[in-house]
């Protein structure tokens, strides 16, 4: 019984989650279309900066975003393993977790504080600036727990692979669907505090509660290989 129940939440929370990106995306056919096809977003092409960037001025952006460097760094490579790096990143991902922070359906002290100082003009500049930069990428980390469960996930669970919505490279699915972000080359640190804040409940702003399902079925163990493993890529 638990198991159907499982089911239904994901496929409840996959539908959510593919007609909200839909809205986003070019066509149903790219936000649907299995990743397993072998696309690698890891392009900086002109073309693809633009597509990711949204709607804002990067140029306007730069000098809009000298706060926000002092934590996630000058071109959004930031330093610390706490503060995620947002090089690349989808402009319009930035923005709604900014949103998110404000509005209280993610929380962070000093990011609900800041987010809330932020119009959205300026947001959108500064999301553009940060996405714009040389895509975040990873030193490649041996991880074959963390590897298997990015890509094949565990149906024994009906955990969903991670690979089809990440991308194999963890970079999303396409430079204009910014529904899925940029998590490959992220720091492990993050990237595991995240895992846990979705599996604990404190982090619910994922469409359809998709991450909170998802990663209630991962032990310790599971996690941090894969934050360690996705940190690499
Ligand atoms: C004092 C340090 C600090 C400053 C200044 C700061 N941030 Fe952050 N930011 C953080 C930390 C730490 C996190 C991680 C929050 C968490 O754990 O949920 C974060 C998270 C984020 C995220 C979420 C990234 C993701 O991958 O989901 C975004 C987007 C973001 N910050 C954008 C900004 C912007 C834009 C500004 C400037 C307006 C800014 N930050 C200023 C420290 C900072
Ligand atoms: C069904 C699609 C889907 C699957 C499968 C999926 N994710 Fe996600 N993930 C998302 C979406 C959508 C978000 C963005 C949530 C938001 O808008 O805040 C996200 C966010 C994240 C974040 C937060 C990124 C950040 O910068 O804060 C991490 C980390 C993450 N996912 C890791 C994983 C891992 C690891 C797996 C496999 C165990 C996985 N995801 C499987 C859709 C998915």
């Amino acid at each position: 019984m638990l198991h159907v129940k499982n089911h239904i939440a994901v496929g409840l929370a996959l539908a959510v989650l593919f007609t909200t990106s839909t809205a986003f995306a070019k066509s149903t056919h790219k936000a649907l279309a299995p990743v397993s096809a072998g696309v690698e977003m890891s392009d900086d092409s002109a073309e693809a900066i633009k597509l990711r960037s949204g709607p804002g001025d990067p140029v306007a952006g730069k000098d809009k975003s000298q706060l926000c460097q002092g934590c996630h760094g000058e071109v959004g490579i930031s330093l610390e393993g706490m503060a995620p790096k947002l090089a690349g990143q989808y402009g319009k991902y930035i923005a709604k977790q900014l949103r998110n922070f404000q509005a209280g359906t993610r929380t962070h002290q000093i990011m609900s504080a800041i987010a809330a100082t932020v119009s959205d003009d300026d947001l959108a500049d500064i999301a553009a600036y940060f996405a714009s930069q040389t895509k975040m990428k990873g030193d490649g980390h041996d991880n074959e727990l963390g590897k298997k469960l990015f890509l094949h996930g565990d149906m024994s669970r009906m955990m969903v692979a991670c690979v089809n919505c990440h991308g194999v490279n963890g970079k999303g699915k396409s430079p204009g669907n910014p529904v899925f972000p940029v998590i490959g080359g992220q720091h492990k640190d993050y990237l595991r505090g995240q895992l846990i804040n979705f599996r604990d409940g404190d982090r619910g702003n994922s469409p359809g509660g998709v991450m909170n399902i998802i990663t209630q079925k991962l032990t310790d163990e599971e996690l941090d290989s894969l934050a360690d493993y996705v940190s690499g890529l």
